[in-house]
């Protein structure tokens, strides 16, 4: 089994090699390492894996057509992860963050479609496709036949290889599945105000600084654990003929739907410190509230989150606390 993970280096990248190379798999990576923490993940895996030959590091850009083709070549799976991640940073330079979100995942998707043997590839959308959501409420869960809303240059250029990557199975028979994943979290995630909320709230408090918040804080996500995400991956690809073409929302749904300010609440009980704040207004385009109905994914594969948001919360503040601990001790 031969599986490329284009941003791998990443922090769901990483926790994903981590699972195929103890299944036994032959993992290439493939990562510009543009990402703040990556270098960190990538050694952390490194240092991990054995046997070290299984696992195979090439350090390119998807915006490279001919790299991509050379990483893709002989795989049976491709988790294409790379990409320009932020909102805010799509703001400030929409046309890079096209090239590697838009162009970026064509080059992936021809590199499969030319491949003497196509391999299944899993593209990571995002809930961000259905737009702002206005006027949808808290436990609305949202369905894959939400009609599609591109907003920000982030949504357009995610939601266009969305598009792409469902109709590279329709119209080339490339067998592709579209994961459109809401809020992610768990150990390993180098979280920031523009991306990873909930590692960003959860390392501001073990730090002692403050974080904004946007809007009032009452905005409401579907928080899914990171293992939970990766045996979904890793579900995809055994159920890949059934998944085939198919677009699926991935999130903790309706049981784990919890606002900003209840995360932030949960956090403190777990630390037994207040996270300071600092108020600014909404960011545009910001969704009121999203959910995921995972019961398409759900009824292919028997799939269901299993770790609930406080005992993810929990491990990723253990995470938090060892980081600064070992950071602590190196520095005495
Ligand atoms: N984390 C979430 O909550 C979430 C939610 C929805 C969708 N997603 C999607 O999942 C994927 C992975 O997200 P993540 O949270 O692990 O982000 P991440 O930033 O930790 O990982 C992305 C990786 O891609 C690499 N990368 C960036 N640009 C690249 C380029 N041009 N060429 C090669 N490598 C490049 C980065 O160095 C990084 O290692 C992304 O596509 C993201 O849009 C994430």
């Amino acid at each position: 089994m031969r599986v490329l993970v284009t941003g791998g280096a990443g922090f769901i990248g990483a926790h994903l090699c981590r699972r195929w190379l103890e299944g036994g798999a032959a993992v290439t990576i493939f990562d510009n390492f543009s990402r703040a923490g990556s270098e960190e993940n990538w050694q952390r895996l490194r240092a991990e894996s054995a046997p070290a030959a299984a696992l195979a590091l090439l350090r390119g850009d998807v915006r490279d057509a001919a790299g991509v083709a050379a990483a893709v070549a002989g795989q049976d799976a491709v988790f294409h992860l790379a990409a320009q991640v932020a909102v805010t940073t799509s703001l400030a330079e929409p046309r890079r963050d096209f090239e590697i979100n838009a162009a970026g995942t064509l080059n992936v998707l021809e590199a499969a479609r030319r491949a003497i043997r196509p391999p299944f590839v899993l593209y990571s959308s995002t809930n961000k496709v259905y737009g702002a959501l206005r006027g949808a409420a808290r436990a609305t869960a949202v369905g894959e036949d939400q009609p599609l809303d591109f907003h920000s240059p982030y949504g357009c250029s995610k939601g266009a290889a969305d598009q792409y990557v469902r109709d590279y199975a329709r119209i080339f028979g490339v067998p592709t599945a579209v994961f459109r994943m809401s809020c992610i979290y768990g150990p390993g995630q180098n979280g920031s105000e523009d991306q990873g909320w909930v590692a960003h709230f959860a390392r501001a408090l073990r730090a002692g600084e403050a974080v904004t918040i946007y809007g009032d804080g009452e905005q409401t996500r579907d928080l899914l654990f990171i293992e939970d995400l990766v045996e979904a991956m890793l579900l995809a690809w055994r159920r890949r003929e059934g998944c085939a073409g198919a677009v699926f929302n991935i999130g903790g749904g309706a049981a784990n739907v919890r606002s900003l300010r209840e995360v932030m609440a949960a956090l403190e009980r777990l630390v037994g410190r207040r996270l300071e704040t600092r108020a600014a207004a909404a960011r545009p385009g910001d969704q009121r509230h999203y959910c995921s109905d995972i019961r398409r994914f759900q009824a292919l594969t028997g799939w269901q989150p299993r770790v609930g948001v406080a005992a993810g919360l929990a491990r990723l503040d253990q995470w938090f606390a060892g980081q600064r601990a070992t950071a602590e001790g190196r520095a005495a």
